[in-house]
């Protein structure tokens, strides 16, 4: 990754924020090593994470709406599960980056398996439909226009520099390109009492989510409009997710009192989130926003 202000920021707060034990230990238990919300419709079960999970790629997927064979950057892809459903889902091909390198050797090692299951002795570099780089979403190693679509998932909310980022995702879509941000946004500090903010701030500061601090409702897509996209949906897809919270918020709540008891309530960061932002669920929002490049 090039070094400038932003991967600095990423080296020294969101690197140690996923390779905090507590973090890693949270995402492989429940997760599989995914990091997203599910989507859930009334009356679906919390605890189906996985299930809820291919759902809510499988929306990314549809809300592209782009044909077969497009070529599409998923921006902070993770250990690549999103990619995957994504590509197969909409028959596209996926190029996902991310700045941690294990995850980006384990979506790919994850292709493989993947592959070998439908095609016996396949390795990664022979499956046309995913691949995986490491680089930051500020500063991309692409030439203009080399994308049909982009898409982020709760991969924004960390940017030091949304405004750069927006610029770098222009540039690397084509005219006619589009774009799908799954991020969440926060309820501006002039609407919450003073201990909802106190939380907020923590969360955004001890999960390195700058970005999410940056965004209050609405903001993105001014953002979006200013770097020259033209905004075209915005979903407010919080009901959807909050089973997913509720469920984190209710395996954190005695780990979180714990270390709350004895001074540590911050070292739990994944718990501290789960319990606090499902009690101040006035704090956020989860927004889904499609925008096309003019
Ligand atoms: C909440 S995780 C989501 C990962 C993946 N999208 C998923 O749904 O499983 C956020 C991801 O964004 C990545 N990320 C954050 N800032 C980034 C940047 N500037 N460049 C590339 N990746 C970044 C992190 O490394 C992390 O893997």
């Amino acid at each position: 990754m090039a070094t400038t202000n932003t991967t600095q920021f990423y080296r020294r707060s969101v690197l140690p924020y996923y390779r905090r034990l507590g973090s890693r230990w949270g995402y492989a238990m429940l997760l599989g090593r995914t990091r997203h919300f599910g989507w859930y419709e009334p009356g679906q079960s919390p605890w189906g994470f996985a299930a809820s999970m291919r759902r809510m790629e499988v929306t990314t997927a549809r809300k592209l709406a782009l044909p077969a064979g497009s070529h599409v950057l998923d921006a902070g892809c993770g250990v690549g599960d999103v990619a995957r459903t994504v590509a197969a889902e909409g028959g596209l091909r996926v190029t996902g980056i991310d700045g941690i390198e294990s995850d980006v050797a384990l979506a790919r090692r994850r292709t493989a398996a993947a592959r070998a299951s439908r095609v016996s002795g396949a390795s990664p570099d022979t499956d046309p439909a995913t691949r995986f780089l490491v680089a930051d979403y500020h500063a991309l190693p692409f030439a203009d226009g080399s994308f049909d679509g982009l898409y982020t998932m709760e991969s924004f909310v960390h940017s030091a520099d949304p405004r750069r980022a927006l610029a770098e995702f222009f540039r690397v879509v084509r005219p006619g390109g589009r774009l799908v941000m799954s991020e969440y946004s926060r309820t501006p500090s002039a609407e919450l009492t003073p201990r909802a903010e106190r939380v907020l701030t923590d969360v955004c500061e001890l999960a390195a989510m700058p970005g999410m601090m940056m965004l209050p409702h609405g903001r993105l897509e001014a953002l979006l409009e200013e770097a020259g996209f033209a905004v075209e949906s915005v979903t407010d897809a919080t009901a959807h997710v909050l089973p997913m919270l509720r469920a984190f918020s209710l395996l954190g709540r005695v780990p979180y009192a714990v270390a709350r008891g004895v001074g540590r309530g911050h070292a739990l960061v994944n718990a501290m989130s789960g319990v606090e932002l499902y009690r101040h669920q006035e704090t956020w929002r989860y927004g889904i926003t499609t925008a096309v490049r003019p």
